[in-house]
């Protein structure tokens, strides 16, 4: 299928972060917390299609609300009830008034960089190195790097994606995460200048980094001091880790969040949530938030069932217990067979990073084992868990469907490669270093 694929499709592959090594895995079809390749072969899925299925595979509440809703119409291109519910709901949770719709993670980072701009009259926004904020030209700067492509780390480049102008990513600045001190110096370079700063509050793409305490109000205050906004970037975050995000978890409160992924129950929906002073640059017409398909009529009546019927705050509750049992497992697991390893688990998610020593920021991430995290990533899948194929730097995300048992497949298998890798003394091989690329 892969090579009938290759010839009208580049790379065989919808979205190049759909490939993995050896080959990309084709999906016939998911029930629950699994899912189904195209050779009737049976996974766990861990995946959850980068971290958006939550609600499990043919959740039967988004079933319900899509299949009543497909039978009255799926475009209008103008709002229909579902929206309202949905917006007084995230206003509820994550403690900002407006909302706004729109379709991906990338469309809510570009909507939060546009607002930014707009409302404060400067060009230059602030982001976080290594930190993923989507693959529109503002924020694709700095990301998936080697340390010498990211230049010196006091003084970090401006490396622009593939296709991106390096006229684009000086309009943009970069700071290293968990780095009060680095922000304040460049908010002082650049006084008047700086319209606002955009991150995830806990850094996603790199396992899972935790902000250190005092950080997020630090960044909120200086920031505010400079007359220049926050926006969260809550596309993996919101509602995964905690009902509200990291916003509720943590207590700190942006000007504006970005939300998607889990959002739509595995249907394309992104929002943006902001203050009234934010919002207000919509309502009167300074800034035009528009798009055929936002607040697509099915995108709302599967949200609106995501939201109130399937990520109750039991549900919540359940995922801690699995997640925590996982995650305890794991680390013990992994060094009885002498391995070093940290992790995290908040809600729907668990990072087991195969490492001692916990991340501060990307650079120190980047010194993490590829090879082993890549091992894992196929052993897990031989063994009948699908996993995110970046195995280094992605997840465990946990659906309402998944069990303290099918934890234990993992387990096992995390077992069988810790008895593999204990025994491997040179981890420098060009057959261990393979998974590099991801
Ligand atoms: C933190 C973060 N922001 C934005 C995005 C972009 O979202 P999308 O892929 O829906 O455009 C992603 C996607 O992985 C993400 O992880």
């Amino acid at each position: 299928m892969h090579l009938q694929a290759s010839k009208s499709i580049p790379g065989g592959v919808p979205s190049s972060w759909a490939s993995s090594r050896p080959t990309p895995v084709w999906v016939s079809h998911g029930n629950g917390a699994y899912v189904w390749d195209v050779d009737d072969n049976r996974y766990i899925d861990f995946h959850a299609g980068y971290g958006a299925n939550v609600v499990g595979h043919a959740n039967p509440s988004v079933v319900a609300a899509v299949q009543k809703r497909v039978t009255q119409g799926t475009h209008f291109a103008q709002p229909t009830p579902d929206s309202i519910v949905v917006a007084e709901e995230l206003s509820r949770r994550f403690g900002l008034p407006q909302w706004r719709f729109c379709n991906s993670g990338t469309e809510a980072t570009m909507d939060a960089v546009h607002l930014m701009r707009v409302i404060t009259g400067r060009d230059l926004i602030i982001k976080v190195e290594g930190s993923y904020n989507g693959h529109h030209d503002s924020v694709a700067i700095s990301i998936f790097r080697s340390a010498e492509e990211l230049g010196p780390a006091d003084k970090p480049w401006r490396t622009p994606g593939a296709g991106i102008p390096q006229a684009i990513a000086d309009c943009v600045r970069i700071v290293p995460f968990n780095d009060i001190d680095a922000l304040s110096r460049l908010l002082d370079e650049h006084e008047g200048q700086i319209a606002g700063m955009i991150f995830e509050p806990i850094l996603m793409g790199a396992g899972i980094i935790v902000p250190q305490p005092g950080y997020l109000e630090a960044v909120k205050k200086l920031v505010h001091q400079h007359g220049a906004l926050l926006a969260f970037d809550e596309v993996k975050t919101g509602l995964v880790i905690h009902q509200g995000g990291a916003t509720a978890m943590y207590g700190v409160v942006p000007d504006i969040i970005c939300l998607a992924k889990a959002l739509g129950g595995g249907l394309p929906c992104g929002a943006i949530g902001g203050t009234n002073e934010v919002m207000g640059a919509i309502t009167d017409g300074r800034y035009n938030q528009v798009g055929t398909f936002n607040g697509n009529p099915l995108t709302m009546a599967a949200t609106r069932a995501v939201l109130t019927e399937v990520l109750t705050d039991d549900a919540y509750a359940r995922a801690n217990d699995v997640g925590a049992y996982i995650l305890k497992n794991a680390i013990s697991t992994l060094q009885k067979h002498r391995q070093g390893v940290h992790g995290y688990q908040f809600g729907f998610k668990v990072s087991i990073v195969f490492s001692d020593e916990p991340a501060r920021n990307y650079r120190d991430f980047l010194e993490v084992s590829t090879g082993a995290m890549h091992l894992n990533y196929l052993m897990q899948f031989n063994g009948g868990v699908f996993l995110a194929p970046w195995g280094k730097s992605e997840s465990l995300t946990l659906s309402v469907a998944h069990t303290c048992e099918h934890g234990d497949v993992f387990l096992r298998n995390l077992s069988q490669l810790g008895k593999v890798i204990e025994q491997m003394s040179d981890r420098t091989s060009e057959v261990f270093a393979a998974g590099s690329f991801n």
